[in-house]
């Protein structure tokens, strides 16, 4: 079956008459066959599975390990899928610290996460990432930029806020963008950004822009699995639409369940397996199975 790939996703503007991109995060093989079922174009195995999934305050706990391990889940689900239409591309997140010490260490953790399933690779970051974007793209990686609200610099933005703001602030991420998708970027994420700005970048850029929280000029939306199904049980942040309540769904199928064991009503005679009469007769002469 066939993937889509990288050229068909970076030749996908919404100016040049395509159809906004639609991304969603997963982090394990259901998640990614229901993605596939659903017709998703992209799947981000993102970082934010530190916090949705792992239970993390943040994204800097996980490491490459934990992305690969989980990236490796998705890849099999959908190689799984028997889902129609092409399987979305895949692309796994680089965590904090992957790619922030030395080039060589950017390109081996991409790497580690290409053989784990990745088809491309994210990482978060203007101008100062340009060598490590044009390294891994330099060994055959495609690369995703991701700029704006970067939540692996938490601290550093003093939490997670809406970013480009001011004047300057936007001009600067309008040409981070620039330089990012001139270095090799085949799509550039654009997260927490007012949608003026969002426009003025979608704009400026040749390849496409996926935004969250940033609006609906960008050239495609990417949400959290766990936010859209209405797992997340954290605040939600405005731009999160919920199209479900699963968690919801989960916690009565649950309670229904632990109602049923405690009341016998779980298993039934034919959630049971049963020997045949001539052996359970037999074993009645130890005083056990015909007893019941
Ligand atoms: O890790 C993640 O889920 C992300 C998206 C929010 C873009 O980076």
């Amino acid at each position: 079956m066939r993937t889509l790939t990288v050229p068909a996703i970076r030749a996908r503007k919404v100016r040049d008459g395509g159809d906004p991109l639609v991304m969603v995060t997963a982090y394990d093989a259901p998640g990614a066959r229901q993605a596939h079922a659903a017709g998703v174009d992209l799947i981000l195995v993102g970082d934010s599975l530190a916090m949705v999934v792992l239970g993390y305050d943040d994204t800097l706990a996980v490491t490459v390990d934990d992305m690969a391990h989980h990236t490796g889940a998705v890849r099999r689900g959908l190689a799984n899928s028997t889902a129609e239409g092409p399987r979305p591309l895949v692309v796994g997140d680089l965590p904090w610290m992957s790619y922030h010490t030395a080039v060589d260490d950017a390109v081996r953790n991409a790497a580690a996460l290409v053989r784990a399933g990745a088809q491309a690779v994210k990482l978060e970051g203007g101008r100062k990432r340009l060598p490590v974007v044009e390294a891994i793209v330099d060994a055959e990686i495609p690369v995703m930029g991701h700029i704006g609200l970067t939540p692996q610099s938490v601290h550093a933005l003093g939490g997670f806020k809406v970013q480009g703001r001011q004047h300057d602030a936007a001009l600067a991420l309008r040409d981070e963008a620039k330089a990012l998708a001139a270095a090799g970027c085949f799509a550039i994420v654009l997260e927490g950004v007012p949608d003026e700005v969002a426009r003025l970048v979608t704009e400026a850029v040749e390849v496409p822009t996926i935004g969250i929280g940033a609006g609906r000029d960008c050239d495609g939306q990417v949400l959290v699995y766990h936010d859209v199904l209405g797992i997340e049980d954290r605040v939600a942040p405005k731009f999160v639409r919920r199209y479900a309540d699963v968690g919801a769904v989960a916690v009565e199928a649950l309670a229904a369940f632990a109602a049923d064991v405690r009341s016998r009503r779980f298993p039934d005679d034919d959630e049971s397996y049963h020997l045949s009469a001539e052996v359970s007769e037999s074993l009645a002469l130890y005083g056990s199975p015909a007893q019941h």
